[in-house]
């Protein structure tokens, strides 16, 4: 059988952040911010804007891209970080507010940038025993959990949400291949650990301005980023029976255009071959690689007989890569 995407379907706050209204916040800079990130604006959810009615958005998106509706869905994975309650998970919300039959629903909670990929492997292997219309969805709204107050981490990020169904495919947007993988002994370069049951959230964590602090070894995630990516590249391309010089379009998750230049030069892919968009939507999270694709999709980049490359890091440390033929 053949299992690939049906649809994408993607969701952005209405807010938009240029990089200098962050020097409203911390001691920074548009200069510094783009020099070492690549990245110029983001988007930042209102008041209005949350993770469910974010991710809701973004899978009635992929809905009508896929001209079905809620009641087809047999399953839903949501990847996030950010999730709009504590428990239940966001799954079970979106599921209900989209108006779904009474179907499996899941978060891949902490699974950093790499949840929607990895979520994309189980959703083909779910397809592959006999499940139709899986909903992948990566959301994040980071910028409400997030120190606004910490310039190391918070110039980096964007809200945002996208979503595919997978299904069974007559050929284009067929899943050729897909790798994922975890190295645990990294989980402490980038995360969040406040509020866990190692130290649950308490009042001396706001005087401390722990409570909401990402911790983050940036130069040490930007080496595994690199590492990770490059390598899960490699793994899912000979899975495929793929060369690099096959990909006509590799869709990276955007955290820095640094990384992403790294990643390519270490590909030896052309960067005419890459999709960039870190430029205006920072790190997304899970929804990155998505939106990326979504957008490279709409802008005409992605063509029938195309061979797209994805792949994305995160903390845990995962990464994961996939290889799709349109
Ligand atoms: O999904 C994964 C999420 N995380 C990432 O992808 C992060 C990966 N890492 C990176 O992208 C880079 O390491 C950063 C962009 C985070 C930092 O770039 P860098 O070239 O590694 O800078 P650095 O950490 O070595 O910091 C250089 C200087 C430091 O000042 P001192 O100690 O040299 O005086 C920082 O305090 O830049 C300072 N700095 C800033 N200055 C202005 C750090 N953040 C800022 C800022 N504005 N926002």
């Amino acid at each position: 059988m053949r299992v690939g995407f049906l649809s994408l379907g993607v969701c952005l706050p209405k807010r938009i952040m240029a990089n200098d209204e962050w020097s409203r916040y911390v001691d920074t800079s548009d200069e510094w911010i783009r020099e070492r990130t690549g990245i110029e604006r983001r988007r930042i959810a209102g008041p209005e804007e949350g993770t469910a009615t974010l991710a809701e958005g973004a899978a009635r998106a992929a809905l009508d891209d896929a001209s079905l509706q809620a009641a087809d869905l047999e399953e839903i994975i949501l990847a996030t970080d950010t999730p709009e309650v504590y428990s239940p998970d966001t799954a079970a919300i979106v599921q209900h507010g989209l108006g779904c039959r009474e179907i499996p629903t899941y978060d891949l909670a902490g699974s950093g940038c790499a949840g929607f990929l990895q979520g994309v492997d189980i959703a083909c292997s779910r397809v592959r025993t006999g499940r139709r219309n899986v909903l992948v969805i990566g959301v994040e709204v980071i910028s409400r959990i997030m120190s606004w107050q910490d310039r190391n981490t918070c110039v980096l990020f964007g809200d945002a949400a996208a979503a595919a169904i997978v299904g069974p495919v007559n050929g284009a947007g067929e899943v050729l291949a897909v790798v994922a993988g975890t190295e645990g002994g990294k989980a402490g370069i980038l995360g969040k650990e406040i509020g866990g049951t190692r130290r649950p959230f308490g009042p001396e964590h706001v005087a401390s301005g722990e409570y909401n602090r990402l911790i983050m070894n940036g130069r040490e995630v930007y080496k595994e980023a690199v590492t990770r990516m490059t390598a899960a590249a490699r793994e899912v391309l000979d899975r495929a029976g793929k060369r690099v010089e096959d990909v006509t379009l590799f869709v990276p998750h955007q955290a820095n255009l640094r990384i992403l230049h790294s990643v390519a030069e270490h590909l030896q892919l052309p960067l005419e071959r890459v999709y960039i968009n870190v430029q205006d939507y920072g790190n997304t999270g899970s929804a990155s690689v998505p939106l990326a694709l979504w957008e490279a999709r709409a802008k005409g980049r992605v063509r029938p007989g195309d061979l797209v490359l994805l792949t994305a890091f995160g903390a845990g440390f995962h990464w994961a890569a996939a290889l799709i033929q349109y």
